[in-house]
């Protein structure tokens, strides 16, 4: 048999403008970049650390300085190219690991340790970015930073430690990076018919769509559901006082989020990588569990205890679940994209316009503002340049060619 019969030729995925259906759409989709972005957990970057973030298949160097504050600058020095994620953090300012230039936090480059006879570096920067930290994440605004300000991250004041003296309710932070684009995630969250894939760890049981509705940029369910039975889970769960049979979820968009009788909530934040990757930032938070056989709630430390392991030995091998499963899909898109898309829950057909709706309008805005839009291009002074078209004479003359 002919090589080419055994392996045929895949065709790659359609783009937005050649996509046919609406899942072939959502799938070439990115994220708009005018909204607060997780980009990292406070945790994995001590300070006088740099390290690599991608939104959108834009690199930004990540790096936090000795005093513990987070700054952002693309991931390119302006000499020549070089990822800033390799260099060196010195106080608020981040080192080309090639030839040293140095540049301060709004990406200006304020010294070069070997100027050619120059008394100063050329004018030169790079794009900054606006940055936050907040319920453990490092934020990152990749869009128009005049937006930034006006933008809001979501209040979750459950689990931020309140002026009241109500102490923050139990959290667990699951942080991942899944080779699937975006939509699969907020597909896979938000559809409950794929309890099948949980059938050991039963988080839902025998789900129903009771409730579907899109408001502006957000998608509303609410499933009937049996939440929670398992059969560690279903002991820590106060079934009788709680209605653990129903469960609100959102696409809010870009984030995505679960309320389960006002006790069990979590967050899911989404990093868009680029079309086959996506980084997964979730917040789990409970008010409350209580103690196996009684009604009796368990003591704050208790239930952090209780919250390791349930992040260990459930949690997180429940959301391995979702990876392999969404993982799997992106292949099977890979493969199969051209067949015709089969849906049983509407509301992922709602959820899927939205994504769509949302990257056309900033394609849209972006294609009206190109002229004002802020581009991460080298800005040269023609003073100092010392780019192709004038060269630098000092260097020159060093190097004994003139
Ligand atoms: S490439 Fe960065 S200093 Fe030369
Ligand atoms: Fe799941």
């Amino acid at each position: 048999m002919p090589v080419d019969e055994l392996t045929p030729e895949v065709k790659a995925p359609p783009g937005l403008d050649e996509a046919t259906n609406l899942r072939q759409q959502v799938r070439a989709c990115g994220m708009d970049p005018n909204y607060w972005y997780a980009v990292e957990e406070v945790r994995n970057v001590k300070p006088g650390k740099v390290v690599e973030v991608v939104f959108w298949k834009r690199s930004i160097a990540l790096y936090r300085s000795d005093d513990g504050t987070f700054h952002a600058l693309d991931n390119r020095c302006a000499h020549r190219q070089v990822k800033l994620s390799i260099g060196e953090v010195s106080g608020c300012d981040l080192i080309c690991e090639y030839h040293g230039w140095r540049y301060d936090n709004s990406g200006q480059l304020v010294h070069i340790p070997d100027t050619f006879a120059r008394s100063e570096p050329p004018r030169v920067s790079i794009r900054s970015y606006p940055v936050q930290v907040r319920y453990g994440l490092v934020w990152l605004f990749p869009g128009d930073p005049e937006l930034a300000s006006e933008r809001k991250l979501p209040e979750i004041p459950e689990i931020e430690e309140s002026s009241g003296g109500e102490k923050p309710w139990g959290t667990v932070h699951v942080d991942f990076t899944c080779s699937a684009h975006h939509s699969m995630i907020i597909d896979n969250v938000s559809d409950f018919s794929h309890a099948f894939l949980h059938r050991r760890y039963k988080p839902f049981d025998k789900a129903d769509l009771l409730q579907l509705e899109t408001r502006g940029d957000n998608v509303h369910m609410t499933y009937e559901s049996r939440v929670g039975r398992g059969r560690i889970s279903s002991r820590f769960v106060d079934h009788g006082r709680l209605d653990t049979d129903h469960i609100d979820l959102c696409y809010e968009y870009p984030y995505q989020w679960s309320n389960t009788s006002d006790e069990i909530k979590h967050w899911l934040f989404v990093l868009p990588i680029d079309e086959q990757t996506t980084r997964t930032f979730f917040i789990f938070y409970f008010k409350s569990f209580k103690v196996p056989s009684l009604p009796i709630r368990l003591p704050r430390p208790v239930m952090k205890a209780v919250l390791k392991i349930a992040d260990r030995t459930m949690i997180t091998p429940l959301l391995s679940q979702d990876r392999i499963a969404v993982e799997a899909e992106q292949e099977g898109y890979n493969r199969y994209w051209d067949l015709r898309p089969l849906e049983v829950n509407p509301a992922v057909r709602e959820m899927q316009q939205v994504t769509v709706r949302k990257w056309r309008e900033f394609l849209e805005s972006e294609s009206q503002n190109k002229s004002t839009a802020h581009e991460s291009r080298v800005s040269v002074n023609g003073a100092g340049a010392t780019d192709d078209a004038q060269p630098d004479r000092q260097a020159i003359h060093v190097n004994g060619a003139s």
